[in-house]
């Protein structure tokens, strides 16, 4: 008999309930015994003892299903170790829960905050398995996180229909694209969606490098431009500020996002109008993309054979096309970037598309 835990942690995507339906299909198929406790909305389901107890039909028709059957919400690492409004111990009650329940393990899926209190779970002595997920595609240790691709194809879908109106009218647009500190998603969505300009995090822009872009584009005889900018692009100057001076400055930032900053840039500066369309959280909605729904039950398989075999600290992760378990504590704390000198890079430059810098 296994007793398993789970919980999905952090900003929802999609095939969080495909990678669940992996790991519970593996153990049934097995012909294992299992109890599987869900603990909903996350570790707060963990730290105070909130959870349903799940059987295989809770499973089944969820393969294709968006979101997460068990809630998730977001637990600041930086805040498991102070205690609560109430003054109760967050990691000490998640222990006791774990020992209360009889668990063998934890399966927990999320990105990079939920590997780090998961990688601290385990240092606490309790066997964790984690999934890796998140649209941002930037955990240490996978090339693949599941919901990236499912992302892709929205935020791309958002860009095509952008270009039928930016031609139609000969306009300047900015599709800005969610990835937190990362530019994976950008970078993908703007190659296929066939972006002329795209802003990443990862390497600053020149407001006059991508106002110069734009006039180069004009002078051969194109009517409009395409812009995918990463939601945490940053200007050459910015990135050059210290984290303080950064924090500072942000403190009488007017503009709703970025996108609509370096639109006013642009417009100011060249006295092109441009204009601005964020599909924000679309792009972790709805029903994973078939590549998501494969890749998620390899990965929620590969975590129920580790659980079948009693291997624990392990995330299960995809490297060089092989699912892969990789320790928690090479995971934990890093952050997995675009390299400005990514042959992905190098590609985009050669067919001309533009990174402002
Ligand atoms: O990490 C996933 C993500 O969607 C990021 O791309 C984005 O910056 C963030 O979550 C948004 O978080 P929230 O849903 O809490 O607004």
């Amino acid at each position: 008999m296994k007793r398993i835990g789970m919980l999905t942690s952090g900003g929802d995507c999609q095939a969080l309930n495909a990678a669940m339906r992996g790991v519970v299909k593996c153990l049934s198929c097995s012909g294992e015994d299992v109890e599987i406790y869900g603990f909903l909305d996350g570790y707060k389901g963990l730290i105070y003892g909130d959870f349903r107890m799940l059987t295989g039909h809770d499973f089944a028709g969820i393969l294709t299903k968006g979101g997460t059957i068990l809630g998730s919400s977001r637990t600041p690492f930086k805040l498991m170790r102070e205690p609560d409004e109430n003054g109760l111990d967050k990691v000490e009650a998640m222990k006791q829960n774990y020992y209360k329940l009889k668990l063998d393990c934890l399966v927990i899926l999320g990105g990079n905050g939920t590997h780090k209190s998961a990688n601290m779970l385990r240092e606490e002595g309790l066997n964790v398995i984690t999934l890796p997920k998140t649209i941002d595609n930037d955990l240490w240790g996978t090339d693949m996180t599941f919901g990236f691709q499912s992302a892709v194809n929205i935020a791309t879908d958002c860009i095509d229909c952008i270009h039928t109106t930016a031609s139609s009218h000969g306009r300047i647009f900015i599709v800005e694209v969610m990835g937190h500190k990362v530019g994976w998603l950008t970078l993908n969505a703007g190659m296929a969606g066939g972006a002329d300009i795209i802003l990443i995090p990862e390497i600053p822009y020149d407001i006059d490098k991508v106002i110069k872009a734009i006039n180069e584009r004009e002078a051969r005889g194109s009517r409009f431009t395409i812009m995918a900018v990463a939601e945490g692009a940053i200007s050459k100057e910015d990135a050059k500020l210290s984290k303080k001076e950064y924090k500072e400055k942000m403190k009488n930032y007017t503009y709703p996002s970025v996108s609509y900053e370096i639109a006013d840039k642009i417009q100011k500066k060249s006295g092109k109008e441009v204009r601005v369309t964020v599909p924000g959280h679309t792009q972790r909605g709805g029903s994973p993309c078939p590549y998501d729904r494969v890749f998620a039950t390899r990965l929620g398989a590969e975590a129920g054979k580790l659980i079948l075999k009693g291997e624990y600290g392990f995330m299960v992760g995809y490297k060089n096309r092989e699912v892969v378990k990789v320790p928690l504590e090479e995971v934990a704390g890093k952050l997995k970037m675009v390299s400005p000198d990514a042959t992905i890079v190098k590609e985009a430059k050669m067919v001309g598309i533009s990174f402002g810098d």
